[in-house]
């Protein structure tokens, strides 16, 4: 270990020198030299071995490699070079891709390794992984070493990295109900996590303000719920889409439905559904969270979610369970029963498990894991030893970190999210402050900080839709993918600063209206796609 940080170390010298190429996220481990090797789109090619017998060809190989060659040559694929720059160098005419592991065709999941070794030098030009998620990785990580003369010829430098991430669950929560993000933006928002290596798009579909998620087993929640159903949805057809546009890329699409809380946009598509709210001895007219007394609300539930189950093949689901409000259900005289009945007293958590208990149950019963925002564990409900519990309170009723040491202290895997709200934003280089997050800097045992998984960028949709989604995603999202995919000793601000301003440049030549972060100009700006 302190062979590998003394080698970091004359890395970050000789980037602060200004020789280093714009990666992000940066490798665990990377060595480059002066020596560079020309590029000729025209002669060059991705290959590919797939260790496995009569492999009849690898849909994400094949298609990233289409990605890559858009992204690296784009139009100027047939530019000609200068001869006199040919004959003193040594071309570097294809890349060559093993892949230990078959599984074109399978899904990535939160075991999967991404492992890569790359090596770029005179004898041999190759990217080594044990899977092809690992190759996605490294095909990226080739794309951004590849550099361009003021001539416009292409280069890329003597190379030799092994890298892999830090974490294995890097996240990306987008909000679909506050307000409708076309298909377009979340398909968009897929690329440019797979140019910053995220792996997990956590699609927190439905919440208060709108069901857009078209069930077949129920279709009046999105006739009834959503903003608009003819143009405002996300049919079978898009839910598939994302999920094979992600998995192409390497992404796991982690869908949430929230409950009991936060869903307001069911009721009107789901009468009965909903606790209804007395103001004295009359209902009021309005609802408050899902009714947890009655036995139609779990056979509501049993069915939905073994819906939902199919049609999302990722091992773990979303179930939410964060902020429900009491109020409803404290002024309702049959929930008060009910709590007599059960014996529960006054306390609303212990109806509130009563509830979130029988619901995981159900999905259990569907052979799913599920991840829990903290509420859950906070109020005590007995979850199987593999329930993963995301963390996204900042201060109360701890803080984030002295909740993680309570997390992982009880067994539980943990996700981060608290420090990582992106929707909040402040003037100035707001990035930085996300990015000097130390996930582990909690008390706690070796074990205990194991079951840290890693964490998600969450990006609430009060305050966002399509129009501005792009601009405050990205970059900033870019410092919550390093932190979870580069070594913890890469911290230095002045080296991450100049390295995402050349990172934003590179988003904005690939098409993507990334936002800037301080002063300064990309020498391609605003690039036609
Ligand atoms: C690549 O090599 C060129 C010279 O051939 C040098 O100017 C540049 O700094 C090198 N880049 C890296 C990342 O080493
Ligand atoms: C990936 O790299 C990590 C860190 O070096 C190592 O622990 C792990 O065994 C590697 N996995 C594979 C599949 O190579
Ligand atoms: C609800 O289900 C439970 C257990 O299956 C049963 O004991 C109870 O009678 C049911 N209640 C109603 C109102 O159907
Ligand atoms: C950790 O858990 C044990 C029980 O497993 C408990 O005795 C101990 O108080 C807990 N520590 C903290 C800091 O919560």
């Amino acid at each position: 270990m302190a062979g590998s940080a003394l080698w970091f170390f004359l890395l970050l010298a000789a980037a602060l020198a200004g020789r280093a190429t714009a990666l992000w996220p940066w490798p665990q481990y990377i060595q480059t030299s002066d020596l560079r090797y020309p590029i000729f789109p025209h002669n060059f090619q991705f290959q590919y071995h797939v260790s496995s017998a009569a492999q009849p060809g690898c849909s994400v190989l094949d298609e990233a490699f289409q990605r890559y060659r858009d992204l690296l040559f784009g139009s100027d694929f047939w530019h000609r070079p200068d001869p006199a720059e040919k004959q003193h160098t040594l071309e570097i005419n294809s890349l060559v891709i093993h892949v230990a592991t078959p599984g074109c065709d399978q899904l990535p999941s939160l075991e999967s390794a991404e492992n890569y070794t790359l090596t770029i030098n005179d004898e041999q030009n190759f990217l080594f992984s044990e899977t092809v998620w690992g190759a996605l990785r490294g095909l990226e990580t080739f794309s951004q070493l590849v550099w361009r003369s003021p001539e416009g010829t292409f280069f890329i430098n003597k190379t030799e990295i092994e890298d892999f991430p830090r974490f294995p669950h890097r996240g990306l929560l987008l909000d679909t109900s506050r307000h409708y993000l076309p298909l377009s933006s979340i398909l968009n928002t897929l690329d440019v996590m797979a140019y910053s290596k995220f792996n997990v798009f956590h699609w927190h579909m439905v919440d208060d303000p709108s069901f857009p998620y078209e069930s077949f087993t129920f279709p009046e929640l999105t006739r009834k719920g959503s903003y608009n159903p003819a143009t405002h949805i996300y049919t079978a057809q898009d839910v598939k889409e994302v999920i094979e546009y992600a998995r192409l890329r390497g992404i796991r699409v982690l869908v949430e439905f929230d409950t009991p809380g936060h869903t307001q946009s069911w009721g009107p598509g789901a009468p009965g559904l909903l606790t209804p709210c007395y103001s004295g001895s009359q209902p009021s007219g309005t609802f408050g969270p899902v009714n947890p007394i009655l036995n139609s609300t779990y056979e509501f539930m049993s069915t939905f979610f073994l819906e939902v189950s199919s049609v999302f093949p990722d091992f773990y689901l979303h179930l939410g369970g964060d902020e429900v409000d009491f109020s409803c259900w404290k002024s309702n005289p049959d929930i008060q029963d009910f709590m007599k009945k059960k014996g529960f007293g006054n306390d609303f958590k212990k109806l509130e498990s009563f509830y979130i208990q029988t619901l995981l149950d159900i999905v259990s019963a569907y052979g799913k894991g599920y991840v829990v925002w903290q509420e859950v564990f906070d109020n005590k409900v007995k979850v199987r030893p593999d329930t993963i519990i995301q963390v996204w309170r900042e201060e109360a009723p701890v803080s984030y970190m002295k909740e993680l040491e309570l997390v992982t202290n009880a067994s539980f895997r943990a996700l981060l999210s608290a420090p990582w709200y992106l929707n909040h934003i402040t003037y100035g280089p707001d990035w930085e402050k996300v990015y000097m997050v130390e996930p582990l800097a909690f008390d706690g045992t070796p074990e205990q900080k194991a079951l840290v998984i890693g964490g998600e960028a969450c990006m609430w949709g009060e305050y966002v839709d399509s129009t501005n989604l792009v601009p405050r995603l990205w970059p900033r999202a870019g410092a919550v993918a390093e932190r979870l995919w580069s070594s913890k000793l890469v911290t230095n601000l002045d080296f991450a600063s100049k390295r995402l301003a050349d990172f934003r440049c590179e988003l904005l030549r690939r098409g993507i209206q990334a936002q800037p972060l301080n002063v300064g100009y990309c020498e391609q700006e605003f690039e036609e796609t």
